[in-house]
């Protein structure tokens, strides 16, 4: 029987420098594997320790994918210092359920994402502008970082803005001279400034056939839920990435739970209206 504690091996290509702190890291794998936007798996580098993190690529049957990591701690501070293309990493997954793609037929997907969070939605806006593209009305992106130089993906936004069905808006948190200069302009992108729900005021969507997804900070996707259902979205409508601390990713170790859910099997993009009983942000 497979053992789902032993990782597969998976070999380093090249790193991509996307913001100070935060590197896309492309891996050749060794077997290939299925996965959903918004699935995640658990990255291990050996000696070192192992992490969760949901790729940044295109979903699907796949032998390479990309994993984009905020250093934040021991293993990613490891992942962004001393790993190098050659090196060989482990990998086991994917886990949790994804994003459901199966809702959006005929609906508007309104994506929010805060920071580093714009790389689980990577994947799913793919899959939106792949597999799901005829069958969706619309694709609202709305995307916020702190500074002009903490946006992730800077390279992709007018080739998304460009497409018919899609409409972009992203926000810095604080002004910034380079950004009020110009300096950072995106073609067919609207900008301004201010923390990432200013983008949700005068939302011009169907409210009542739109679907929210969130990834972001806690506290962002807690702003962020209030705000939605202050303009009238229903709890079932809402659906944010959960990114708690987890350790086996199957649903055994009890540490990532919120009420009945195991976030690592249930999630971990959860829908609002399911967890908002059980106090979701906590003390936040
Ligand atoms: C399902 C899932 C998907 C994720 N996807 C991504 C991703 O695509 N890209 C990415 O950069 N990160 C992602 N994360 C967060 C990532 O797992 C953590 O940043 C990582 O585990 C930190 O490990 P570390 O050893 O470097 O930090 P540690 O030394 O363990 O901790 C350093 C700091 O990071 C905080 N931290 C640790 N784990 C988390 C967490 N899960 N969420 C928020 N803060 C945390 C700690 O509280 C501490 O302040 C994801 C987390 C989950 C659960
Ligand atoms: S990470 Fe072990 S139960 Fe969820």
């Amino acid at each position: 029987m497979k053992n789902i504690y032993y990782p597969y091996k998976a070999e380093l290509t090249k790193i991509k420098d996307e913001t100070s702190n935060i590197k896309t890291f492309f891996l050749k794998l060794s077997q290939p594997l299925t996965f959903k936007g918004g699935q995640f798996m658990q990255l291990s580098a050996p000696g070192i320790g192992e992490a969760p993190f949901t790729p940044s690529s295109e979903p699907g049957e796949v032998d390479e994918m990309t994993i984009t990591i905020l250093k934040t701690g021991r293993i990613t501070d490891y992942l962004h210092e001393k790993v190098k293309p050659g090196d060989i990493l482990g990998l086991r997954g994917p886990f949790g359920h994804g994003y459901p793609t199966h809702l959006f037929d005929g609906k508007t997907v309104l994506v929010i994402g805060g920071g580093v969070g714009l790389a689980p939605l990577r994947a799913c806006l793919y899959a939106l502008f792949g597999e799901c593209y005829d069958r969706v009305n619309r694709i609202s992106i709305k995307y916020g970082a702190r500074s002009p130089y903490d946006l992730v993906f800077r390279d992709e936004y007018e080739e998304w803005a460009k497409k018919e069905k899609v409409d972009m808006s992203i926000s810095i948190d604080r002004p910034h001279p380079e950004w009020e200069k110009g300096a950072f302009k995106f073609d067919g992108v609207s900008q301004t400034v201010g923390l990432v729900t200013v983008l949700l005021d005068n939302l011009d969507v169907d409210i009542e056939n739109t679907y929210a997804v969130s990834c972001g900070p806690e506290i962002m996707l807690k702003f962020v839920t209030y705000k939605l259902l202050d303009l009238g979205f229903k709890p079932e409508q809402i659906y944010l990435s959960m990114n708690r601390r987890m350790s086996c990713g199957v649903g055994k170790c009890h540490r990532c739970n919120i009420g009945p859910y195991y976030l690592c099997k249930d999630g971990p993009d959860m829908c609002y209206a399911d967890i908002m009983n059980y106090d979701p942000f906590g003390s936040l």
